[in-house]
């Protein structure tokens, strides 16, 4: 909230009462206006259009929207993650209005670092934790907020969490239970989704850890971290420890890298025993998008024992993804079977690319014409005409792996996708 913004008691109020009385236009306006001043655009856009919907020719409501999209694109919180977005280039197109504004604030940051250049490299002491400050979650989201996908949470909830919530059950599977669960599958599917989802369903807390990010070229470094890592886990037991990109630890890594990654290995796997340390209430989960290349000690009996093969979501998922990303954005007339149908083969990520693609193009079209409009279907279709899905690079490079590399049974489920989609 800008500090010249209205008080945010007013606004709760404000919110609370047009909650009352939704069918209130001129609340609703008032409260548009309020959320634009404070810089709450995607908000303020959301209830003009409410209020279009309602009363199409409003010319307060169109005034109003003219206004929140006029606003800079960098004031909304609601960037995708990815993507170059449309929008980048429609801004590319635009001068800014205050050239010598800018110039002077680069003179000045030129001059502030001409007076303090650091030192290019610097060393780090041998052995000190490098590992950044980790959140420990509260995951607030469950299965139920996954969508489809109703095979890989039948096998979440008899492999892993019916013995987890039922104490007998615990006690006589107290060994194999000791073993975490390797998720598995294309980027941008949901495995990180899936592994927050877990802890919710267990009341857990979470902490998610991507294994590069903790890999120090200094002896001893990245050993330290881990252990660092699986203590905050035990403390904030019962707490799902999610450690993404494994494959890091792979031999391939270590060969690219020229590092020899064995004693970090090692660490994890002292870690994941639990010899010296009570691993009770704390899950590992692992992730993985190149279960090929993880290192085969982390698969034996009591590790990382069990797979999960998640998958590009099915045509409920698709459904359910777009619902969560079209929510809140001023939308009409959209036709979730025909997004789903369009999407087949899609990930996650690519669908959230393809309505954040919807919205830029209703957003510059709005303002090329002075006439704000609402996300439309025509827009989603042409969003995602224009999208390649992320996911076929890697079923091609899964289907070499699966065609010449051993098999052992490890990837029978990938193997059974690959035939059902003709790709073996
Ligand atoms: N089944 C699903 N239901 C709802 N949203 C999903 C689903 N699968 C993926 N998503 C969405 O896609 C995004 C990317 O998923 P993510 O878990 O980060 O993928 P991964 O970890 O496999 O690379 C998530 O933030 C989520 O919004
Ligand atoms: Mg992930």
């Amino acid at each position: 909230m800008s500090d010249e913004g209205p008080d945010e008691a007013a606004l709760v109020s404000l919110l609370a009462a047009v909650e009352r009385a939704p069918d209130d236009i001129a609340l609703r306006l008032l409260l548009a206006r309020l959320l634009i001043d404070s810089d709450r655009i995607s908000e303020a856009v959301s209830h003009c259009a409410r209020v279009l919907e309602q009363s199409p020719g409003d010319a307060q409501a169109k005034d109003l929207m003219a206004l929140a999209l006029g606003k800079p694109v960098g004031a909304d919180d609601s960037s995708p993650a990815q993507h170059p977005t449309h929008a980048d280039t429609a801004r590319d197109s635009i001068s800014d209005p205050r050239p010598s504004e800018q110039e002077g604030f680069w003179r000045h940051a030129e001059s502030q670092l001409a007076d303090a250049i650091p030192p290019m490299f610097v060393d780090q002491p041998a052995g000190e934790s490098v590992a950044p400050a980790w959140d420990v979650e509260r995951p607030s989201v469950t299965l139920a907020d996954v969508g489809g996908l109703e095979h890989v949470k039948a096998r979440l909830n008899a492999a892993f969490l019916a013995p987890l919530r039922n104490p007998g059950l615990r006690r006589l599977y107290a060994k194999s239970l000791r073993g975490g669960l390797l998720i598995y599958g294309p980027p941008g599917c949901g495995k990180t989704f899936i592994a927050r989802a877990v802890a919710g369903e267990l009341g857990a807390k979470f902490i998610a850890v991507g294994i590069a990010d903790i890999l120090d070229i200094h002896v001893g470094t990245s050993e330290v971290n881990l252990h660092d890592i699986f203590q905050l886990a035990r403390r904030s037991a019962p707490c799902v420890l999610f450690l993404d990109e494994l494959d890091a630890l792979g031999p391939k890594r270590s060969l690219t890298r020229n590092i020899n990654l064995r004693t970090t290995v090692n660490q994890l796997l002292t870690e994941l025993d639990g010899v010296a340390d009570d691993n009770d209430g704390v899950f590992v989960l692992g992730a993985t998008n190149q279960p090929w290349d993880i290192d085969a000690a982390l698969r034996r009996p009591g590790r990382l024992d069990r797979t999960l093969l998640v998958l590009p979501p099915d045509d409920q998922a698709r459904r359910a993804i777009f619902v969560h990303h079209l929510k809140g954005r001023p939308i009409a007339g959209i036709d979730l079977a025909r997004c789903a149908a369009a999407t087949d083969g899609f990930s996650g990520a690519d669908i959230a690319y393809a309505c954040e693609g919807a919205a830029e193009l209703a957003l510059i079209d709005s303002v090329n014409s002075g006439n704000p409009r609402l996300i439309a279907q025509a827009d989603l279709d042409e969003s995602i005409r224009e999208i390649t899905p992320s996911v076929t690079p890697w079923l091609l490079s899964a289907r070499t792996v699966v065609e010449y590399g051993t098999d052992d049974g490890t990837f029978k489920d990938l193997r059974a996708y690959l035939k059902r989609r003709r790709l073996l």
